[in-house]
């Protein structure tokens, strides 16, 4: 049997409360599977003290690891709930689950990503006319940039990203997504002027502020390789 922890709460209301169940079912499920089962099952939904708690609010789309919808704080750390399995998350006998925290809480486990991409379409992060590198590593990297889910796993554990809302405004730090999208954006523009900007931008908000800790890289759950984009983006030579 495990426990299972979950942090509860309403953006209106402020404060937020923990929930805490118990679970002895199947172990091979993952952390998405519990959440619908608890919320459609109200034994499973009575917690600790004997209480019959509301249904869980939180996101989900594809439940195959595509979309990014899911993603929440388990054990401490950001993951996407459809891939984390109970029982590989709650060997040791208790999981925490709370919502991703640099993100404006909506209810329970659910966040607005509604300023990350206001965010990056406000600073021109996209490819109107694509041209095709004819370096096939770069090809090959431009690909795995594109597999970003925009979960914002990697915003989480950034120790430099406080929030693209946190009051800066268009001088914040924008977070490793950012430097994931403008290398993508970038190497496939076929327009000078936009790539220079995006050069300026990219010098400006990312390259003085990054500190190259990784926590980016060993979080992402499509293994985008973070250290390869941000040194060829740093890098004097169009790579
Ligand atoms: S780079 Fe990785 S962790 Fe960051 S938003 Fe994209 S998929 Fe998620
Ligand atoms: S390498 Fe840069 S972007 Fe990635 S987590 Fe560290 S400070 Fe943030
Ligand atoms: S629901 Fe789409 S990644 Fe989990």
């Amino acid at each position: 049997m495990i426990t299972v922890h979950i942090t509860r709460g309403e953006a209106v209301h402020g404060a937020s409360h923990i929930d805490v169940f118990t679970y002895d079912g199947d172990m091979t499920i993952t952390v998405a599977d519990y959440l619908t089962l608890l919320n459609r099952d109200k034994a499973l939904r009575t917690d600790v003290n004997g209480k019959l708690r509301p249904p869980v609010i939180w996101d989900c789309g594809c439940l195959e690891g595509k979309c990014g919808a899911c993603a929440m704080v388990i054990n401490g750390v950001p993951r996407l709930a459809c891939r984390s399995f109970l029982d590989k998350v709650g060997r040791r006998g208790s999981i925490t689950i709370r919502p991703l925290s640099k993100f404006p809480l909506i209810c329970d486990l659910s966040v607005s990503k509604d300023k990350m991409f206001e965010t990056l379409k406000k600073r021109q992060i996209w490819t109107e006319k694509a041209v095709i590198s004819e370096d096939t590593e770069t090809r090959n990297l431009i690909y795995k940039s594109g597999q970003c889910l925009e979960c914002g796993c990697c915003l989480e554990v950034c120790p430099n990203f406080k929030g693209i809302f946190d009051g800066r405004g268009d001088n914040a730090f924008p977070g490793p997504i950012y430097a994931v999208e403008t290398y993508r954006a970038d190497r496939t523009s076929d327009d000078d002027y936009h790539r220079h900007k995006l050069h300026i931008l990219y010098n400006d908000l990312f390259y003085e502020n990054c500190d190259n800790s990784m926590g980016c890289k060993a979080v992402c759950p499509a293994k985008i390789p973070h250290d390869e984009l941000q040194a060829r983006l740093n890098s004097k030579k169009r790579v």
